[in-house]
């Protein structure tokens, strides 16, 4: 959630962190900060806000110092305002934290009792006093972190700057990701590579427990008992461009854009493209033997997720309970001997998911992590991973991450069917043609950007919207209706269309637009009654169909949008396109923050 990044530098580094700050606003946006060593003294600039309050306020009042932190905050405990903006300090050593330290009002009251005087709500300011505790009681701050490092409890990141000791940062990882940058004399710390993406792309990934001391040597890391630790340097490739808006106005809508080419890619990895085959990683489970397939994720992962129960059910004949990964992991479902569990995470690192995966494999289950960051702690953790290859995500909401999680989950799906024989060779070949077309369907999807911007501006001044869907098209009307709540703030709510008359349609009348998603096929005419239930009572239809569907039903719809015809598997894939850019072209109208939405951060890594 919130963003970190360290520098041990040769020159002035404000500017620089300010800089890293900017590729990780995407984490949290409602206060920045900094602090640098001047003179040995600690010297902080925090502004609330946006990161650019923090940057205008470093262009007045300069802030000197060769080593130096940052950070951009989403707000756990207590008010995004400036006292609450980190970094936190003493007279000792500043602080950024991302995360929960869950036993800090037990640690608060210790060191209050001692004469330490607290100045912010935050959880995180008591590592600040902590380590200054051990420092004043004559630790260096080696000891000091270490000694401070075993009396907290909670998920975690932090990295802290030592009053008198220019040249060194120290580092500590435990359920947040942290990152070391190796650079010329330099090093850098951030809480993901993308930070450290213009200084260096020689990346250390810190692991579960450790703590790393930094200068402007090296690197060195400590593992969760305190003993030195070999970590493998690794050279991440994250070109500019991939970071960048480019001529975009917002990274959401670069990224709804990219879709052809990311699902291209992914596509390209797993389906073999001579035989048109799936192909997977080495290592998975025998599916053949897999009684039951629990899959869990949060948000939009989720939505994924409930599209790959109706295709592992459908084509694999494999029982799939989903779930929500918040609701999971307190649940203490009991799992079958011999299951197998899939999570869902563009992150890897959303914390209740994490929480689901541990949970599961302390019950026997193979763990199979489909998630963006290939160096995530989900990755790290599971038997089989399957990177969605989807390149950096930005935008604060999911786009183009869900529909190569589609994409993947799809090929994931043809490889356990065709292990476990549950689809005849021809069927197999049409549905590997089906998803190899989708790229050329998703550009012919785009090309209707204008009409969909055309109908968003009636759409924005809707004050509740319904979603409406059936099978595979179900997921995607939940998940249109989370991206319209997430970024212009108007009240949506997906349902599958069969369960309208069952409560939701007294929500109807003619100032509510119903979206439905309906492609051709199977359930098409079952979709089609209940929208003509909508449209007994003054609904507002906005019909996604195709050419067929809208042939025989589009003339009842308020507008339409018309969309290729394609295998009904993948309609999930293809749909999705137009509902983000619905929500995109509504929020654009309406004048909302698309990249940064109010309350919202990426990567949610505290419950
Ligand atoms: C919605 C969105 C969130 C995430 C959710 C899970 O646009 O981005 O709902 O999908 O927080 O995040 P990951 O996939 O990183 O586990």
């Amino acid at each position: 959630m919130c963003g970190i990044v360290g520098i041990v530098g040769r020159e002035v580094v404000a500017e620089r962190l300010v800089d890293g700050l900017r590729r990780l606003e995407y984490r949290g946006y409602d206060s920045a900060g900094l602090a640098g060593l001047v003179d040995g003294r600690i010297e902080r600039r925090r502004a609330e806000g946006k990161l650019q309050a923090l940057a205008d306020l470093i262009a007045a009042e300069p802030l000197g110092g060769v080593t130096g932190i940052g950070h951009t905050r989403w707000a756990t405990h207590g008010a995004p305002n400036t006292v609450n903006a980190h970094p936190h300090a003493t007279e000792h050593v500043a602080v950024v934290h991302n995360g929960i330290i869950e036993n800090f009002r037990e640690l608060k009251d210790e060191l209050v009792a001692r004469g330490h005087v607290f100045e912010s709500e935050t959880d995180s300011e008591v590592v600040a006093h902590l380590v200054s505790d051990g420092i004043d009681n004559g630790l260096s701050p080696q000891d000091a972190v270490a000694a401070a490092l075993r009396k907290l409890r909670g998920a975690f990141a932090l990295a802290m700057l030592f009053a008198g000791r220019d040249g060194l940062l120290i580092g500590a990882r435990r359920g947040s990701p942290l990152a070391v940058g190796f650079g010329e004399g330099e090093m850098f710390l951030g809480s993901d590579a993308l930070a450290l993406s213009s200084w260096t792309r020689r990346v250390l990934y810190l692991e579960e427990g450790d703590w790393v001391v930094l200068s402007k040597a090296g690197a060195q890391v400590f593992d969760h008992e305190d003993r030195p630790a070999e970590r493998s340097i690794r050279t991440v490739a994250l070109s500019p461009s991939q970071i960048e808006k480019g001529n975009f106005r917002h990274y959401m809508q670069k990224e709804i854009f990219e879709q052809p080419q990311v699902i291209g890619d992914a596509i390209a990895t797993y389906l073999d493209p001579a035989t048109r085959l799936p192909r997977l990683p080495e290592g998975g489970p025998d599916w053949r033997a897999v009684s039951r397939l629990t899959i869990v994720a949060c948000g939009t992962s989720y939505y994924a997720a409930l599209v790959a129960k109706y295709w592992f059910e459908q084509m694999a004949r494999l029982p799939a309970e989903v779930d929500i990964a918040s609701e999971f992991r307190y649940r203490e479902a009991p799992l079958p001997t011999g299951g197998a569990a899939l999570f869902v995470s563009q992150s890897g690192e959303t914390a209740d998911t994490l929480a689901a995966l541990r949970y599961a494999r302390s019950q026997g289950q193979f763990i199979v992590a489909l998630v963006n960051v290939p160096e995530s702690s989900m990755a790290r953790e599971a038997d089989l991973v399957l990177p969605i290859l989807a390149g950096p995500e930005i935008g604060v909401a999911s786009t183009k991450a869900f529909t190569c999680q589609l994409a993947v989950i799809m090929c994931l799906v043809l490889a356990v069917a065709r292990a476990r024989g549950t689809l005849d060779g021809e069927e197999e070949a049409r549905l590997c043609a089906a998803l190899s077309e989708v790229p050329a369907r998703a550009l012919e999807v785009l090309n209707h950007d204008e009409k969909i911007r055309e109908i968003a501006g009636w759409l924005s001044e809707a004050r509740d919207v319904l979603y409406l869907g059936r099978g595979v098209t179900f997921p995607v009307a939940l998940e249109g209706a989370l991206k319209l709540k997430e970024i212009s703030y108007i009240h949506a709510e997906g349902y599958a269309a069969g369960e309208l008359k069952h409560g939701p349609i007294a929500l109807i009348d003619e100032q509510v637009p119903v979206i439905v998603l309906a492609p051709h096929g199977p359930l098409f005419e079952k979709t089609v009654s209940n929208m003509q239930e909508v449209l007994a009572r003054g609904g507002r239809v906005v019909l996604l169909s195709d050419t067929k569907g809208i042939a025989t039903e589009g003339r009842h719809a308020a507008e339409i949008i018309e969309l290729p015809v394609v295998h009904a598997f993948v309609t999930p894939l293809l749909y999705a396109i137009p509902v983000q850019l619905l929500a995109y072209h509504t929020a654009v109208a309406k004048g909302t923050d698309v990249d940064q939405p109010r309350n919202l951060a990426k990567s949610v890594t505290v419950e």
